[in-house]
């Protein structure tokens, strides 16, 4: 299928697990693609219409810089997969201001940033499309998450006014809930095979979920099936959250 046939998308963190799996199948689906990732990440691409620019999303220029390269490359802009993100577990009273700035910094800052510098070019679009990664943990918690978990809440939030101001010029704006996925975030928990058995066992469908499980729902969102679809926070946990 071409559900993406002349679209021109960016996704963020597209080095590694759901941004990976993302870029990859929007570009099957037909769209041209630029893969952000940091510096010196692996953004060799098979597919031809997938392009990488190694940028730290957290930088003053970001923004600029990858809506500028998009524009240059594709000349215009319908698609941001806002994805990168980063995590950390330490208790409250051990979280510095450094911790919960470089956690709030790429997961929230950072998505709003490119978010704000590329709406114009999505309004311009006429379909333009915001998609934001939150995590389940934007609803929930554990120990340990206090600034993840409050960035990802803050991801929710400023999708939905994002959705409401630009849903006029056609524009959607969604976030994707994932659960555990096994992606180069969960990697290190899950070589450990008792905890991965954990986590697999409380989700309704019995397993993890893997990246382009996420990419899919993330396809929904971009094309022309999710088109009246905004301002929606949509898990795709495998049933993970469905029991206390
Ligand atoms: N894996 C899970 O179980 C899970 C669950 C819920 C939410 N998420 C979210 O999914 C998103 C994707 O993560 P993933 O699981 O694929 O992990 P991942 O570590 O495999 O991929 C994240 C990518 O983001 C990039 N990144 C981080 N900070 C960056 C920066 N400052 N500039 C540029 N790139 C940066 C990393 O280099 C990495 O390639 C994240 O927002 C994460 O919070 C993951």
């Amino acid at each position: 299928m071409n559900r993406l046939e002349g679209r021109f998308a960016i996704v963020t963190g597209a080095a590694s697990g759901i941004g990976r799996a993302s870029a990859e199948l929007f570009a099957a689906e037909g769209a041209r693609v630029l893969a952000v990732d940091r510096p010196g990440a692996d953004l060799s691409f098979e597919h031809a219409a997938i392009q990488g620019l190694g940028c730290d999303l957290a930088t003053d220029g970001a923004p600029a810089t990858i809506v500028g390269r998009a524009l240059e490359a594709f000349g215009g802009l319908d698609i941001v997969y806002n994805n990168a993100g980063v995590s950390g577990s330490k208790p409250v009273a051990d979280t510095t201001d450094e911790d919960f700035d470089r956690i709030v910094g790429v997961n929230l800052r950072a998505s709003f940033r490119l978010a704000r510098e590329a709406t114009p070019h999505l309004v311009k679009s006429g379909r333009g499309r915001l998609i934001f990664t939150a995590s389940i943990m934007a609803r929930h918690t554990d120990n340990g998450l206090v600034a993840y978990s409050a960035s990802k809440a803050g991801v929710v939030g400023m999708m939905r006014t994002f959705a409401l101001e630009l849903g006029r010029h056609g524009v959607t704006a969604n976030a994707i809930l994932p659960g555990a996925i096994a992606t180069g975030m969960t990697a290190a928990s899950f070589v450990r095979e008792d905890i991965k058995a954990v986590w697999a066992r409380k989700a309704a469908l019995k397993r993890l979920g893997q990246p382009i499980d996420i990419a899919r729902a993330a396809l929904f969102f971009a094309s022309d099936d999710g088109g009246f679809v905004t301002g929606q926070a949509l898990g795709v946990d495998g049933g993970l959250m469905l029991r206390v």
